[in-house]
């Protein structure tokens, strides 16, 4: 695997899912694959999960990592072309990427959308310029548009606990305070798609994701009916895609919230979200402490989708 930062990109899911689980049988099984191999992971965005998991990832395969905080301590990297650098940016990412691409072997960027720019957003405009420059191996530990890591856990769980091989997986809109991309729902819907699912999407109107990721789902806007015979619900929040409204909040609507009220209405489902979530707002107490939750075995297993995907990398490159 050269770059990982699609679906596309994991080839066959079934095979993934099940190299997936032989990783996880025995993590250290190939710890001498990265000897004198050095991963850098950087980040312009905040992380608990992606950063702890990776990083683990990276050491069951007896890799050396450097882990670089864009926005703290590293000098402010200007992502323009052709700007007068006058302001308080020291540096271009196209003297950054090399440089840093001399140190390490493969690279893993987590780079938000800014909701400001559709077009640089849906472009990946900065994880691009990484692939194109860096002359290394880069995967996206969640880009602009795409979270391609969380889905690949999110399948791993959803294959460790299904019960029936074509679950109903509902994707819910759930409210949140802040403007929050579009990269997990994205991603969550195209994988489970990919996987074989029956996928059914369900949100206000005007929160309708692009087209590219939703294909092969149904939209579904009565929150309540798409619930009804759920095997799994997998929350989450995200502002609008469609113009002109990109990137803004259009609903705060409590009434979205996942309760014990609508999980009723599901086949005993397991209840998922991708963490770090907002308790109260996207789902009750009750819900996420409720034994159907497997939020914890799902942030789990982003150290071994981490682990497959830095596998199949390390692989390419021996
Ligand atoms: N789910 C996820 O990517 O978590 P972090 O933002 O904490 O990395």
């Amino acid at each position: 695997m050269k770059n990982f930062t699609t679906v596309a990109d994991i080839g066959d899911i079934k095979k993934a899912v099940a190299e997936a689980l032989e990783v996880k049988t025995n993590r250290f099984a190939f710890k001498n694959l990265g000897h004198d191999k050095t991963l850098l992971m950087l980040f312009f965005n905040s992380s608990l999960r992606t950063r702890l998991s990776t990083q683990k990832a990276a050491m069951n395969l007896g890799m050396n990592v450097i882990v670089l905080d864009v926005n703290q301590g590293a000098w402010k990297l200007e992502t323009e072309r052709g700007v007068i650098m006058d302001g308080d940016k020291a540096e271009h990412l196209l003297e950054a990427i090399p440089v840093m691409a001399s140190y390490c072997d493969i690279i893993g960027v987590r780079s938000f959308a800014g909701l400001t720019d559709k077009n640089d957003d849906y472009n990946e405009k900065v994880l691009n310029q990484f692939i194109k420059y860096s002359g290394r191996p880069v995967f996206s530990m969640e880009a602009a548009t795409g979270h391609p890591l969380q889905a690949f856990a999110d399948i791993i769980t959803i294959e460790e606990h299904k019960s029936v091989q074509r679950p109903k997986v509902v994707l819910t809109w759930a409210p949140h305070p802040k403007a929050l991309p579009q990269a997990v729902p994205n991603s969550f819907a195209q994988w489970s798609v990919a996987a074989g699912y029956d996928v059914v999407i369900t949100h206000p109107h005007g929160y309708e994701l692009a087209p590219e990721f939703t294909a092969g789902a149904t939209i579904e806007y009565d929150q309540k009916k798409a619930f009804e015979g759920a095997d799994f619900i997998y929350a989450k929040n995200w502002s609008a895609f469609n113009d002109p409204n990109y990137g803004k909040i259009l609903s705060t609507d409590w009434s979205w919230t996942v309760d014990s009220e609508k999980m009723a209405l599901t086949n005993d489902a397991f209840f998922m979200h991708c963490l770090p979530v907002r308790r109260n707002m996207i789902v009750t107490d009750e819900v996420i402490e409720s034994p159907k939750s497997i939020v914890i075995p799902e942030a789990a297993n982003r150290e071994i989708s981490a682990q497959t995907v830095l596998k199949r990398m390390l692989e390419e490159l021996a």
